[in-house]
C-alpha cells in the first residue's frame, strides 16, 4: 500500500462490529437451541474463520447484509467435521473452539495460517486436559487436536491474563460436569462473562474469579454487535497527532476492559471525550477525538492487558509525541499475529524514530520528524494500519508492505482511512 502524508484526518464514521464480541456470538450462537442474530456483526477475515469452522461442525449459518443468523441446535448436535479445522490467523478462533469441542465424543483438529502454528496453544491444552480432554498440540503450537471426552468441572489458575484462555475454559465448564472455576492473575476483557448469561447460562463473577455451572440449556439471543473499539483506536490516533484533525466515532464498543488505551492517551495530552449511551449487556457511545499536544508517558503495567492490542497503534502515538514513552509488562506482545515488539522497532526507526526494544516491551523517545519509508507489515494487521497511520504524519511518500492484511480484522480501513483525509 502505497502512502502520501495528509494534512489532517477528519470524519464521522460508524465502525464495524467488535471482532472479540462477534467470535464469541457466533460460538455460543451455536451451543445454543435456536437462532441468534447478531447485526453488525464483524466484518474481519478472523470472524469469518470462526463462522467457518462452526460450518464445519455442522453448523447452519446464514448472512445478509451485516447480519449473522446462527441456527444453534444445542452442543450435541455439532457432529465430527470431516477435515481439519482452518482457524486462518485467528488465535481466538483457534482456542475459543478448543473449549467449545473438548466435551463433543469426537476428534477435530485445529490448525491455521504460518502465524497461528508459531503461536503458543498449550496454555488451553493443559487446562483443557485437567478437566479430562484429550489434547495433542505440535510442541505446544497448532495443528491442535482434541479427543473430546466428558469433562469434570475443576478450578483452575491461569498464569497468563487471557482472555481466550479463559473463554475457552469456560465453554467447556458450560459442557461440563459441575461447576468450572477460572481465575485470572489481573483483568482481561469481559465479554464471555457479560454474554454468558444472556444465553441463559448460569455463570458467577467474583473478582479475578469467575465460575460456569456446566449442563445449562443455552437459549438464543438477538443483538447488534457495538463497533470495534480496536479498530477504532487507529483512526483516534489519526486524529489525535495530525494537525486540524478530530473524528466523531459513533456506536462504539466502550468496556472498560477494552479503552485503557483512551486513558494512556489522554494521560498523553489527547484530547479524547466519551459519551456511554447504553450500558447492557456491553457499554457503547460515541468517541471524540482532535488534534492534540502529546507527551510520552510510562503506561502503568496493571493497564497492559486491557490495551495489548492497542499498543501498535499508541506506538505511533508515542513516536508523534513529546519525550518519552516507556511500555513494559508486555512480553505477550511477542507471540501476537507477529512479534509486534520487533516489528514496531523495526518500522519505526525505518521512519526515523528513535526506539530501544526491551524484552517486555519498548521506549520510544518521541519528537524526531517521521519520514516515509518502505515499511514491513509481517503480515500483521495491526502492524499494517499503525504504520499506515505513521505514514500520514510523515515526510515523504510510504509502502506497506502486504498492507491487504488489515481484512483480518478491518477490511473497511484503507477505505475510512482515505475518506478521512479527503
Ligand atoms: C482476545 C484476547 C486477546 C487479544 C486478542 C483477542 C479475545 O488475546 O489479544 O486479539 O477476544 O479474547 P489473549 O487471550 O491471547 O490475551
Amino acid at each position: 500500500m502505497r502512502l502520501s502524508p495528509a494534512r489532517r484526518f477528519r470524519g464521522r464514521f460508524s465502525l464495524p462490529g467488535d471482532k472479540s464480541i462477534s467470535h464469541r456470538l457466533a460460538i455460543l450462537g451455536a451451543l445454543a437451541s435456536g437462532d441468534t442474530h447478531a447485526a453488525n456483526f464483524s466484518s474481519g477475515a478472523d470472524c469469518a474463520s470462526t463462522l467457518r469452522c462452526l460450518e464445519g461442525l455442522g453448523v447452519r449459518i446464514e448472512r445478509t447484509g451485516h447480519t449473522v443468523v446462527i441456527r444453534g441446535d444445542g452442543p450435541e448436535r455439532l457432529r465430527a467435521p470431516n477435515r481439519r479445522l482452518d482457524a486462518g490467523n485467528s488465535g481466538s478462533t483457534l482456542r475459543m473452539l478448543a473449549g467449545a469441542v473438548a466435551a463433543r465424543p469426537f476428534t477435530t483438529t485445529l490448525t491455521g495460517d504460518a502465524s497461528l502454528r508459531r503461536r503458543p496453544v498449550e496454555r488451553v491444552a493443559l487446562p483443557l486436559r485437567a478437566m479430562g480432554a484429550d489434547v495433542e498440540t505440535s510442541n505446544g503450537c497448532p495443528p491442535l487436536t482434541l479427543h473430546g471426552r466428558q469433562l469434570r468441572g475443576m478450578s483452575w489458575d491461569m498464569d497468563v491474563a487471557s482472555a481466550q484462555v479463559k473463554t475457552a475454559i469456560l465453554l467447556a465448564g458450560l459442557q461440563a460436569e459441575g461447576v468450572t472455576t477460572v481465575r485470572e492473575p489481573s483483568p482481561s476483557r469481559d465479554h464471555t462473562e457479560r454474554l454468558m448469561p444472556l444465553f441463559g447460562a448460569a455463570l458467577e463473577r467474583n473478582g479475578l474469579q469467575t465460575s460456569v455451572r456446566g449442563g445449562a440449556r443455552l437459549r438464543s439471543v438477538q443483538t447488534t454487535v457495538p463497533g470495534d473499539v480496536s479498530s477504532a483506536a487507529f483512526l483516534i490516533v489519526a486524529a489525535v497527532t495530525l494537525p486540524d484533525s478530530a473524528v466523531e466515532l459513533d456506536g462504539v464498543l466502550l468496556n472498560p476492559q477494552r479503552t485503557a488505551f483512551l486513558e494512556v492517551l489522554r494521560q498523553m495530552g489527547a484530547e479524547v471525550e466519551t459519551l456511554v449511551q447504553a450500558h447492557e449487556p456491553e457499554p457503547v457511545g460515541r468517541i471524540l477525538a482532535r488534534t492534540s499536544r502529546l507527551r510520552g508517558v510510562e503506561v502503568p503495567p496493571a493497564l497492559v492487558p486491557s490495551l495489548i492490542d492497542e499498543v501498535p497503534a499508541l506506538a505511533i502515538a508515542a513516536a508523534r509525541a513529546e519525550g518519552r514513552f516507556t511500555l513494559s509488562a508486555a512480553s505477550e506482545l511477542r507471540v501476537k499475529e507477529s512479534d509486534r515488539i520487533a516489528a514496531l522497532a523495526e518500522g519505526l526507526r525505518a521512519m526515523g524514530a528513535r526506539i530501544e526494544e526491551r524484552d517486555d516491551g519498548f521506549e520510544i523517545e518521541g519528537g524526531a520528524p517521521l519520514r516515509g519509508a518502505r515499511v514491513r507489515s509481517f503480515d500483521d494487521h495491526r502492524i499494517a494500519m499503525a504504520f499506515a497511520v505513521a505514514a500520514l504524519g510523515a515526510r515523504g511518500d510510504s509502502e506497506i508492505e502486504d498492507g491487504e492484511c488489515a481484512s483480518v480484522s478491518f477490511p473497511e480501513f484503507w477505505q475510512l482511512l482515505e475518506a478521512g483525509c479527503g
